[in-house]
């Protein structure tokens, strides 16, 4: 089946190419909140962001840091409520996010970013459904927001829990989505018994990007294409509408090319284009698929 992709180069809190109701999926990955790898990337984004951080070097206040932090949710919420706008009625989007910790003003402290992306999406009109939660078998123990669990970490009380799962939060617009008697279509994306099993369930260990790719893939911090993938075939069908609104590398789009599905993704990053295109071209020549790169330049980064 020859599937259609759009890449647009562009940010999107406003995606006035897609009219309401019209992607089935949502799958993405956000700019974690307090993850220091995207604080230069919400400073460029957003100018309230760079101010409160100019603030904090002036003021060195707790009060700053929580201002930081909800300025950086505020950013998101902008994408999470296009997002309801644009998916259709019974749509599913799959977030996938994980908490930061970070030692701020000698502080150190844990930023639960999901049980704030849960409370916007609700607030927004979303249903939550239950959650995923992935365990990554790479991440090493560390002691004081340091390094490796050292030798004093073996005394309590003053060890801490490492941060070892991110969140794949799962939420519906409205109503189940309904489908014709027989639908052909749903018929030919079903699962077997087996996968069915696997893929339902709550806790998933799937090993991180880190392990297995380059220097880019870890700078846009992309997830594995088996979560992608695994996402895909358990909310979406054949010749559905997949979006991603933080595509970073790409792997979404992967996902739907080999799946059969459509997909559209923003990316406000134009530095990422080169590594977009190697995605999408990488084991997917065999499958028929155009794609559309549409650039905004207006609003993009670098
Ligand atoms: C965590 S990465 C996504 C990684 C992606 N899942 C992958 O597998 O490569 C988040 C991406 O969102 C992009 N981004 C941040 N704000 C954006 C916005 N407002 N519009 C579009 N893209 C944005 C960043 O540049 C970054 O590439």
């Amino acid at each position: 089946m020859l599937t259609q992709h759009k890449i647009i180069l562009g940010n999107s809190q406003q995606m006035p190419e897609l009219a309401d109701d019209s992607v089935q999926l949502v799958l993405t990955s956000p700019p974690y909140p307090m993850v220091k790898m995207w604080d230069s990337l919400f400073v460029q984004a957003d100018p309230e962001i760079a101010e409160l951080w100019q603030k904090l070097t002036e003021d060195c206040k707790e009060q700053t840091v929580t201002e930081i932090y909800d300025a950086m949710h505020k950013y998101l919420a902008r994408v999470w409520q296009e997002t309801y706008r644009v998916l259709s009625e019974g749509g599913i989007a799959c977030i996938n996010i994980g908490d930061a910790t970070r030692r701020l003003n000698d502080k150190f402290k844990l930023f639960p970013n999901h049980s704030r992306t849960i409370e916007t999406c609700e607030k927004i009109g979303f249903t939550m459904l239950p959650y995923i939660l992935w365990k990554k078998p790479t991440t090493k123990p560390k002691y004081k927001g340091k390094g490796a669990f050292l030798g004093s970490g073996l005394l309590p009380p003053n060890g801490y829990v490492t941060v070892d799962c991110e969140f794949i939060l799962l939420f519906r617009k409205g109503a189940l989505r309904k489908f014709p008697p027989k639908d052909k279509k749903r018929y030919e994306s079903g699962l077997t018994i087996e996968q069915r099993n696997n893929l339902f369930t709550q806790i998933w260990t799937v090993k991180g990007i880190r392990q297995k790719t380059g220097e880019l893939e870890r700078r846009t911090a992309a997830y594995p294409y088996e979560i992608a993938d695994r996402l895909t075939r358990m909310f979406s069908i054949k010749g559905d509408t997949v979006l991603d609104p933080f595509l970073g590398s790409a792997t979404t789009t992967k996902a739907a090319i080999k799946n059969e599905r459509n997909s559209i993704g923003y990316e406000i990053d134009g530095h990422l284009l080169v590594s977009i295109e190697k995605k999408i071209n990488k084991q997917t020549s065999d499958l028929p698929f155009e794609v559309e790169f549409i650039k905004r330049s207006l609003d993009l980064l670098g």
